[in-house]
């Protein structure tokens, strides 16, 4: 995995939608036992679910060996949360098999410093074979819908009033360097995903935010013989007034944009 050039910086940033990522402890069902935080960075997540649900034991996993070493720090004086320095595939040739396994903000790393799609595949294919029979996947990531590949509605309007901002529409040339002419809303909403991210820009440029679609998901699910549960679309308010003040956007063309998405599966 390529390196991470600020490490605290990061962090930061990964925490501060905290609230909004902590809304996957509501799909967690009730009488789950174990869940497994797959990608978990320096356990903030993880400790907080383990603390709204001390009954349950929650194991953290990431490839990052500092950040788990932070992990096991910030954790060490809850019982029920622990941190390991391994691969999810590491993790099945153990005995232990779970109630849920929870990818936060997490499957498009995957895809972008592994190997592409297949990646993703084997690790939702591992999640599967981790849990136990009728255990809960949740994944919670920024996701869009296919279908937003063929809408041009405002879409013209919408790149004009982003290239208005001088300094954005120079990260819009590298974006389209990269991720080709944003020809539909789907790529724009891409971009408005990434492009406060200017202080990190070259990592973050190249990093797909959002490579696996819905519909996508949907596919490997059903390959894998899980019932999709629950599936939801939003877009955080945060991005939403940032969208609104940066580029004005209509109440229109900012419904067109989704910044989050939630599925849940069962095996
Ligand atoms: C964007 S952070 C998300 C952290 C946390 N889940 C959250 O939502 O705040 C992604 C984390 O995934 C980890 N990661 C990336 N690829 C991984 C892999 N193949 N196995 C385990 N962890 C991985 C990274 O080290 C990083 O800590």
């Amino acid at each position: 995995m390529e390196e991470i050039a600020n490490e605290d910086l990061y962090l930061s940033r990964m925490s501060k939608p905290l609230q909004e990522k902590l809304k996957v402890a509501k799909y967690i069902p009730r009488g789950a036992k174990t869940v497994l935080d797959v990608g978990c960075a320096d356990g903030t997540i993880t400790i907080a679910l383990a603390e709204m649900f001390p009954e349950i034991k929650f194991v953290g996993i990431d490839l990052n060996r500092d950040f788990i070493e932070l992990a096991k720090k910030k954790g060490e004086r809850l019982k029920n949360v622990s941190f390991e320095n391994v691969y999810l595939r590491e993790r099945l040739s153990g005995k232990d098999r779970f109630d849920v396994v929870l990818f936060c903000s997490v499957l498009h790393e995957f895809y972008t410093y592994g190997e592409g799609i297949s990646t993703v595949v084997k690790a939702l294919a591992d999640a599967h074979e981790i849990l136990k029979a009728k255990g809960t996947l949740i994944i919670r990531d920024m996701i869009l819908y296919n279908y937003a590949s063929q809408s041009q509605l405002w879409l013209t309007e919408m790149i004009e009033k982003v290239k208005g901002k001088n300094d954005v529409k120079i990260l819009f040339f590298d974006f389209e360097k990269i991720f080709k002419e944003v020809v539909n809303v789907k790529r724009l909403n891409h971009f408005l995903l990434k492009y406060m991210y200017a202080d990190n820009w070259d990592r973050e440029c190249r990093e797909n935010y959002v490579p696996v679609s819905f519909e996508e998901y949907d596919q490997i699910f059903n390959l894998l013989g899980m019932k999709v549960l629950f599936q939801r679309s939003s877009t955080i308010p945060y991005l939403k007034n940032k969208w609104q003040t940066d580029f004005a956007f209509t109440d229109d063309e900012l419904e067109s944009l989704r910044s989050t998405g939630i599925i849940v599966a069962r095996k």
